[in-house]
């Protein structure tokens, strides 16, 4: 029996040391890798930069990320694919695992990672050949494409945009406007109604009946140059009086064009940044829209008085989301980008006219616009950056980019049941404004546009 009992010692000990051998050798393997997976994640969480490992993305036909982060396979000859491509292999923080954080901040000079990518892509063969074959526009584009450091020529005097007098706390809203020294009528317009700056008190409702709701406007356009000669007249000192008088105007000298409005993103983004710091909201919108202001505070204020807040403001963007929309391949239109230059589908995006994001997300786009390329269309330009901050914007129906549907703008309170509708001429706006006024009393109490109302929305730009 003894004997019995020893054999079996003998037997555990046999099998037993070598399993206790591999689970501690486990042990020790999983803390040595959680060791080292965990110092890499602060250090990139203490430089808030978040890296989107493209394999992990559920679907495929979003380019330009590839389907694994190792591909090393070009674009065929989608130009800005493969441009993006290097640059994104550049970022990897897979592939390059120590230096993640080389090419920010210091190095951006001449050579930064951007410039570095393009020289590389553009000098290759296949881009030589195609090059040619890409429309004027985008070959224009192209050619200009690295720059960014266009200089300022006009400024609100070191504050960020008109309407800083009397502030008891931070401005709750930035609009910033895209215009052009030509529309002046729109700016006027704007100014007159829904941009009007200083304290402005939210639209009642039900919920906060009793409470005076508001929060302090600032207002800035946002403009580029217009080229004088085709014009025929110079419009610069009239922007320059325009600026005096207001204090709301922002133009930095490039030619006030449509693919060159991604560069007043990003030079909005740089400027917030440095001069808006502890602004809540930005409206980011074109001239032609009319928004209603006090039920978007009263809406912003929601968003900032719901739990967590403080945690999901940092990925806060509304609008009218696109989602999974294929580039314009209609030569003709404004729209168009052909194969060669762009393929996959665009990221979501929040397009047509205007959009809310937060402050924060807003110096995220900032630092994160220093890692793509320039894109010839505004919107889609955004929706990128969003996508490697792995940051979705959320879709409201009370963002009308294609205008009421059927009759329902008839109706006596349709304007108080938005925050946007786009296409509206400058005497449009200050009408809508009077009615707006008007109908106060009757509409107070209209609750938003909510999703289900809103259907057969078109898919494409
Ligand atoms: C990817 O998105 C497109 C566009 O919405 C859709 O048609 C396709 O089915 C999606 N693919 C996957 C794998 O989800
Ligand atoms: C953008 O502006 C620059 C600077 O004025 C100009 O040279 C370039 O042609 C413009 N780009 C496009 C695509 O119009
Ligand atoms: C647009 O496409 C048509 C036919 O596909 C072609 O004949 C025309 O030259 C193109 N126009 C431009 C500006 O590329
Ligand atoms: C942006 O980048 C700068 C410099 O790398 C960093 O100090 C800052 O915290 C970043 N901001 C955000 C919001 O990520
Ligand atoms: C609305 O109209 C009244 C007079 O009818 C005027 O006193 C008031 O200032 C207007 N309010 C706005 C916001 O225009
Ligand atoms: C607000 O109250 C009015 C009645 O006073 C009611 O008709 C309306 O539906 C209410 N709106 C909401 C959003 O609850």
């Amino acid at each position: 029996m003894a004997q019995f009992h020893c054999r079996w010692r003998n037997v555990l000990i046999c099998v037993c040391s070598p399993c206790i051998c591999l689970a501690l050798l486990f042990i020790y393997a999983t803390i040595m890798v959680c060791i080292r997976m965990g110092s890499t994640a602060s250090s990139w969480a203490a430089e808030k930069n978040h890296f989107v490992a493209s394999g992990t993305f559920t679907n495929n036909s979003f380019a330009p990320l590839p389907k694994t982060f190792w591909e090393f396979h070009l674009h065929g000859d989608a130009f800005w694919n493969n441009l993006q491509q290097v640059t994104d292999r550049h970022f990897n923080p897979i592939l390059h695992p120590n230096d993640h954080k080389r090419g920010l901040g210091k190095s951006t000079s001449d050579e930064s990672p951007l410039r570095q990518s393009f020289s590389a892509v553009i000098n290759l063969d296949s881009t030589k050949r195609n090059f040619e074959k890409l429309p004027q526009q985008i070959q224009e584009f192209v050619s200009h494409m690295q720059k960014r450091d266009y200089p300022t020529i006009t400024q609100p005097d070191g504050v960020c945009g008109a309407g800083a007098k009397d502030e008891k706390e931070p401005p709750l809203l930035l609009l910033a406007i895209k215009t052009t020294e030509l529309n002046f009528k729109n700016r006027q317009a704007i100014r007159q109604t829904w941009g009007q700056v200083g304290w402005v008190a939210g639209q009642k409702t039900n919920s906060s009946r009793g409470e005076e709701g508001g929060g302090y406007v600032r207002r800035v356009f946002l403009l580029g140059k217009e080229n004088t000669e085709e014009l025929g007249v110079d419009l610069s000192d009239l922007v320059q009086l325009e600026s005096k008088r207001y204090g709301d105007i922002i133009q930095w000298d490039f030619k006030d064009t449509f693919y060159n409005l991604t560069l007043k993103d990003v030079l909005f983004w740089s400027w917030f940044s440095r001069s808006c710091g502890r602004t809540r909201f930005v409206f980011k919108g074109d001239d032609d829209v009319f928004v209603n202001t006090p039920k978007m505070i009263t809406y912003l204020q929601e968003q900032l008085k719901k739990p967590k807040a403080y945690k999901t403001m940092k990925d806060f963007m509304v609008g009218d989301v696109i989602g999974a929309a294929m580039p314009n391949r209609v030569n003709k239109s404004k729209y168009f980008v052909p194969d060669s230059f762009y393929k996959g589908f665009y990221p979501t995006y929040a397009g047509g006219g205007g959009v809310v994001y937060s402050g924060q997300l807003t110096k995220r786009l900032h630092n994160m616009s220093k890692k793509v390329h320039l894109f010839p269309i505004d919107d889609v330009y955004v929706g990128m950056c969003m996508i490697r901050l792995k940051v979705h914007p959320v879709h409201h129906p009370a963002f009308l980019t294609f205008d009421f549907p059927g009759k329902e703008e008839q109706e006596l309170c349709s304007y108080h049941r938005i925050l946007l509708v786009h296409k509206r001429s400058p005497h449009q706006v200050v009408k809508l404004w009077d009615h707006m006024n008007k109908t106060q009393t009757q509409c107070w109490d209209v609750p938003l546009k909510t999703v289900g109302e809103s259907k057969n929305k078109p898919k494409t730009l």
